[in-house]
């Protein structure tokens, strides 16, 4: 694997998965191999600040998202993240935050040895109800400002999408078009 998505939205299909799933196909068409972790379908629980990786060096709850660790020390080059939430109550999904929080198992270990392999580059995808294309500018921001400074990815490419509030599901084509242009620029 060399490029890992995560969808921290609960509907797979909706809106943030899809946009994910562009990526990653685009992605896959320039020849890279994709992992998608659907955060709503994983038992992913919340850092208990145990300090068992600064023990260990690594997150010691034994639950789903070691798959995602597991799945970042074997990731190849070109090693890409696509990060995706939709807005709940104007910031990230709780599923995207408690993920999120586990990153700190990385921190802690980058006071000695830092884990997270260097060379990944990050996309955004951040989907949300309101019509304002700028109104979550702050939470993609704060978002694209952690995985930067935590040392987790350098973020290359932002996808907003805002007025999702229609159903049934309907995205637009030139939206999805550009994510799989973006996946396929992550691949190569
Ligand atoms: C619990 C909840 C809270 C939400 N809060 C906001 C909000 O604060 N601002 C907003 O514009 N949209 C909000 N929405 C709408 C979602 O952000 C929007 O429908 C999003 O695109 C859903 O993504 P998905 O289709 O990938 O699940 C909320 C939706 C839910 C279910």
């Amino acid at each position: 694997m060399n490029i890992l998505g995560i969808n921290g939205s609960p509907r797979p299909a909706g809106h943030t998965g899809t946009l994910i799933g562009d990526v990653l196909a685009g992605a896959a068409e320039a020849g890279a191999a994709t992992e998608l972790f659907q955060l709503g379908r994983m038992t992913v629980s919340p850092c208990i600040d145990c300090d068992g990786c600064r023990a260990t060096a690594r997150c010691v709850l034994e639950d789903d998202n070691q798959r995602f660790y597991g799945a970042v020390a074997e990731a190849r080059a070109p090693r890409g993240l696509v990060i995706g939430t939709p807005i709940y109550l104007d910031h990230v999904s709780a599923q995207l935050k408690v993920w999120i929080d586990r990153l700190h198992a990385y921190n802690y270990t980058k006071l000695g040895n830092f884990m997270f392999p260097d060379g990944f580059r990050a996309v955004l995808v951040v989907t949300y109800g309101a019509a304002d294309p700028h109104l979550y500018d702050f939470v993609v921001d704060w978002l694209a400002g952690l995985i930067e400074d935590r040392k987790v990815a350098r973020v290359v490419d932002r996808i907003v999408l805002p007025g999702t509030q229609r159903l049934p599901i309907s995205l637009p084509e030139d939206v999805r078009q550009r994510a799989r242009q973006i996946g396929r620029r992550l691949a190569t």
